[in-house]
């Protein structure tokens, strides 16, 4: 060991800037516990974590973040191609009135949960849940609206689930928990 270190001088500071480094970029992690009690709906943030490999040991909260703002987006999509399938199987005019704003509502969230990925990238955490409060009321204005559509209501507390999830994940990466 000491001829190595005499071979390569360098080797000891490079452990130990390694292992600094290390100390700062530490991935903060976090499990089912520590999310789905601070959630609106436990059980339904349960399922939904569930799902995520390895979440019993501890999941990494940048990449809990970055998966549930990508899922999220996915839904608003989702909900929009299942608006303009409701859409096209109708012929009543105040039906797809209703539905057409609720596509509006849906491409905002999309929007704003965008926004959300800006607001996490650049580390500005109270952005991060204020945009995704944007969201969560967007998805809501189209569930009044969609009273006669269960499927879509479900994607929508599907979303609005997802989305109080990165709310909570917002407030322990601006260190609140
Ligand atoms: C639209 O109509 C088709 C054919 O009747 C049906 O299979 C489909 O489930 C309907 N979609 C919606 C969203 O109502």
């Amino acid at each position: 060991m000491m001829h190595s270190i005499v071979r390569y001088p360098l080797l000891p500071s490079l452990l130990l800037a390694g292992f600094l480094f290390s100390l700062l970029c530490s991935a903060r992690t976090v499990t089912v516990g520590d999310i789905c009690p601070k959630h609106p709906n436990p059980n339904n943030c349960d399922i939904i974590m569930m799902t995520i490999p390895g979440i019993t040991e501890g999941a990494d909260i940048d990449r809990l973040s970055s998966y549930f703002i990508r899922l999220g987006l996915s839904k608003t999509f989702d909900s929009v191609t299942l608006i303009t399938e409701i859409i096209a199987n109708s012929t009543d005019t105040q039906l797809e009135l209703r539905y057409n704003s609720c596509t509006m509502d849906h491409t905002d969230a999309a929007i704003y949960l965008s926004e959300v990925r800006s607001s996490f990238s650049s580390g500005n955490f109270d952005a991060m849940k204020s945009n995704c409060a944007v969201v969560i009321k967007d998805v809501q204005d189209c569930d009044t609206k969609a009273y006669d559509s269960p499927p879509l209501r479900m994607m929508n507390q599907g979303l609005v689930d997802v989305t109080n999830i990165v709310v909570i994940l917002a407030d322990f990466l601006a260190g609140k928990y």
